[in-house]
């Protein structure tokens, strides 16, 4: 069952209930200033940093479900309704909501009026735009009343839903322009030169700035006193919830439209140290705001806005283009999975309607897989990232699992020790250099601990992270785990001494015994993207050092690693087996069956094509590959937080989507083109449209998890939008399913597709080169390139040196077979 349907032509999702299964979202905002907001109006806004700048106040897990936005109350006669249903949840007459490119469009009609609202973020400035345009489609002349509303947070989130003691005393406001520019300036501890500000551009027959007195007594934002009674009341908060309420009264002639703009800006004053003039004169600085409303101050300059950001996203998305037979490939490949990687450019882990904002920022390991799925988009800013990431490393390699977006500094409560970090590292830089060919990025002077004083070259932060892994070995030579690798949650250190005494899920992040198979697969994989790096650079002789010390891990790996059918997952601190045949619970693990055969442990010797085919026995379901199997029934402490989760979810043999691409490369590695395909649709938003009702997040978009067999509810997702399964997802079909890899010296054209795929075409922008590339596959192979002609002439093999490349256009014609 669908909620609605893909407008490919608008790059949107048209959502045509508003009673979707869990609310789906959109995000507004490419650079500082960012806005969730669901098909009904719920979400809020923050500037850069969503635990520590939020300008609007929302409830997670809140009741009713997703209650708090930007709100439009329309009261036209007795009928109060919402253009986005919430939060009166009055019946529409019509309702649609269009998420587009960093865009939303809500359409409600009731009793002959529409309401047309479309949300952006627009280019260059630090806030939201709602456009509403109202119509009267009868007869008769109409008069009613809008009312708007936002409710204000108090910056830092954290504290504004912990700290009442005293934010209910901090609450500060100013109203200007006759009540249509309303203020919220209420500080948060130290005086910081910002302030919100919420305005309209028509004069108002009222406003509010006071929760209470807008909701009234005990009341509630279905139903507000204000809007019910018809009129402001001109509240001026004072300490309690500062809100922003707007009280338009509108005439509309039979066929008439009317539009206003509300502007929702955050604004600084560069020049200011503190608030001017407070707390002498008790008013702020209006100059910089008084610039940023008249920038958008008419219907034409927020369609000239809304056009340059339409623009925006049509170009960035127009680096990488493919044609196809599939409708739905192309749909994902030219829209979604490209506009989802960009959301988690924009937040790593930090907002979505699953992450708070407040509990996590920019993750080590995340930001740096994230990567791999925008540097073709934002090169400058890829690089950009990598530095800043590269910056929370310790001197020994290490890294801060965690940094916040606003400081750039690494979180120290959640600290360090999850040994897979520093090899991530590598796979973000060899990416960019892969995709850019800027070897200068090895160059830059980069801190350690973000400490300037403490800085060397990003070559030697590279180095420090092979190194990291060579010097922590455990017992078999396999990589010593740390607190955990990619899986979060298996702490295989978090054991107890004591019988009976409870895990932590953070314990000892040392630990001699305890090892990783995934990281050795890591380390191999990574380890020969730092060996040509070495080898670019003229470090021979570290290169070969380099590659000595991967031979040995894949010579581990074969020998302590492999379970017969299957790669070993791990050693516990007991040095015991774990997903093992002799495990009890737990036998087979998805990720080192990924991330062992994509470093090609074992490719010659069979061991590669065995762990796929067990991975397809074992751990294959109708909608997508379990992590592992069978699930943990009972808690097992010297496994830590992965048995925890009832069988079926999350780690605990929930379907990780983040894992599946790993394995549809790996097939592409083994040459199996029709299984990756089919590993690749199963979890692929468009694919499973039509299972809405199952599924339950947002048909656009990944999430992070889907429940597997072992749990009740089979199939439905969680964790929607920021997953590293954006970036994997996106890699695995364009650059080895479609096989349009960017490497060292050149971009390689290396289908791996399902072989009733006639061939496909693709446009892509590789160092100031647009490829124009054709596949074609006559003999309906799943692998292999027969010949490949660059501009009318037949070269050897299937990479097109870079250098070769004269002009600006490239005609690539590969035929497979
Ligand atoms: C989740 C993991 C997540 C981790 C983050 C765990 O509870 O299961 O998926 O990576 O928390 O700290
Ligand atoms: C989600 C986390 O963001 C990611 O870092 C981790 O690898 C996975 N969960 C698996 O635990």
């Amino acid at each position: 069952m669908k909620f609605g349907h893909f407008d490919d032509a608008q790059k949107e999702y048209v959502i045509t209930s508003p009673r979707t299964p869990l609310p789906w979202i959109n995000y507004l905002g490419c650079e500082n200033f960012f806005s969730l907001v669901s098909n009904t109006c719920g979400g809020y806004s923050f500037y850069k940093d969503a635990k520590l700048l939020r300008l609007t106040r929302y409830r997670y897990n809140n009741v009713p479900l997703d209650s708090n936005g930007h709100y439009y109350y329309i009261k036209d006669g007795g009928t109060v309704w919402n253009p986005g249903w919430m939060p009166t949840k009055t019946e529409l007459d019509s309702y649609e909501c269009r998420h587009g490119m960093g865009y939303s469009v809500f359409k409600g009609s009731k009793n002959g009026l529409t309401a047309e609202l479309t949300d952006f973020v627009p280019m260059g400035s630090t806030c939201e735009i709602n456009k509403l345009t109202l119509k009267n489609t009868t007869t008769d002349t109409k008069e009613f009343s809008v009312f708007s509303y936002v409710e204000f947070c108090l910056w830092n989130a954290m504290d504004d839903m912990t700290n009442f003691q005293r934010n209910f005393s901090t609450g500060e406001v100013e109203i200007h322009a006759d009540g249509s520019q309303l203020f919220h300036k209420t500080e948060y501890r130290e005086r910081r030169n910002h302030y919100a500000v919420y305005a309209v551009n028509a004069p108002v027959a009222g406003f509010d700035t006071d929760r209470d007195s807008f909701l009234g007594a005990y009341g509630e934002n279905s139903a507000p006193a204000v809007v019910t009674n018809g009129e402001s009341k001109n509240s001026v908060a004072s300490g309690w919830s500062p809100i922003g309420s707007h009280h338009l009264k509108v005439t509309l002639a039979p066929g008439e439209e009317k539009t206003y703009i509300f502007v929702l800006g955050y604004v600084e004053n560069p020049v200011a140290e503190k608030w001017i003039g407070r707390p002498e004169d008790g008013v702020i600085n209006r100059a910089p705001a008084d610039a940023l409303l008249a920038k958008f101050d008419t219907t034409e300059k927020v369609d000239a806005a809304l056009a340059d950001l339409k623009a925006y996203w049509n170009n960035l998305l127009g680096h990488f283009t493919i044609s196809s037979s599939e409708e739905k490939l192309d749909r994902m490949v030219n829209i979604w999975h490209q506009y989802q990687c960009m959301v988690t450019f924009n937040m790593s882990r930090s907002a979505s309607y699953f992450e708070s904002g407040i509990g996590r920022g920019m993750g080590f390991r995340d930001s740096c897989q994230d990567l791999l799925g925008f540097v073709h988009l934002i090169p400058d800013r890829a690089r950009e990232r990598i530095l800043d990431i590269a910056a929370t490393q310790f001197e020994d390699g290490s890294a801060y699992h965690q940094y916040q977006p606003l400081t750039k500094k690494g979180n120290a409560d959640i600290g360090s020790g999850f040994n897979d970090d520093p090899l991530w590292l590598i796979a973000g830089a060899a990416a960019y250099i892969k995709e850019t060919g800027d070897y200068s990025i090895l160059d830059e002077m980069t801190p350690y601990d973000s400490d300037p004083s403490k800085a060397t070259d990003f070559m030697e932060h590279l180095r420090r992270s092979f190194n990291y892994t060579v010097k922590h070995l455990g017992p078999h030579g396999l990589p010593q785990i740390g607190r955990a690798d990619w899986n979060d949650c298996l702490n295989l250190n978090c054991f107890s001494e004591e019988p009976g005494e409870s895990f932590q899920t953070f314990g000892p992040s040392e630990g001699p015994n305890a090892e990783s198979v995934f990281i050795a697969g890591m380390f191999v994989k990574y380890g020969k993207d730092y060996v040509e790096i070495c080898k670019h650079r003229g470090l021979d002789a570290e290169a070969k050092e380099a590659e000595e010390a991967i031979h040995k891990m894949e010579a581990t790996v074969l020998d302590a690693g492999w379970d017969g059918e299957w790669f070993l997952r791990a050693y516990d601190h007991y040095k015991n087996k774990v997903g093992s045949k002799e495990c009890e619970e737990g036998k087979i693990f998805i990720e080192p069956q990924g991330f062992c055969v994509i470093a090609e442990i074992g490719l010659k010797e069979g061991n590669c094509l065995k762990a796929m085919q067990s991975v397809e026995k074992y751990l294959d379901t109708k909608y997508g590959i379990v992590l592992l199997q069978p699930a943990y029934h009972r808690y097992h402490v010297e496994l830590g937080e992965i048995s925890s989760y009832p069988p079926g979810y999350k780690e605990n043999a929930g379907i990780f989507c983040h894992n599946n691409p790993w394995i549809s490369i790996a097939e592409t590695v083994v040459g199996r083109g029709n299984r990756a395909w089919q590993v690749y649709t199963r979890t692929c938003p468009a694919y499973i449209e039509d299972i809405s009702e199952i599924h339950r997040t947002e048909p656009y978009v990944y999430s992070q998890m889907i429940a597997g067999k072992d749990a009740p509810n089979f199939g439905e997702a969680k964790n929607s939008w920021l997953t590293g399964t954006a970036a994997w997802t996106f890699l695995d079909v364009s650059q080895y399913i479609l096989g349009i890899r960017p490497d060292y010296d050149g971009l390689v054209i290396d289908p791996c597709i399902p072989s009733h795929m006639d061939g496909f075409t693709a446009k892509r922008e590789f160092r100031g080169v647009t490829y124009h590339i054709t596949v074609k596959n006559p003999s309906h192979v799943e692998k292999g390139v027969a010949k490949t002609i660059v501009d009318g002439k037949e070269i050897a093999g299937n990479m097109i040196p870079a250098a070769d490349v004269t002009g600006s256009d490239v005609n690539v014609e590969v035929i497979m077979g």
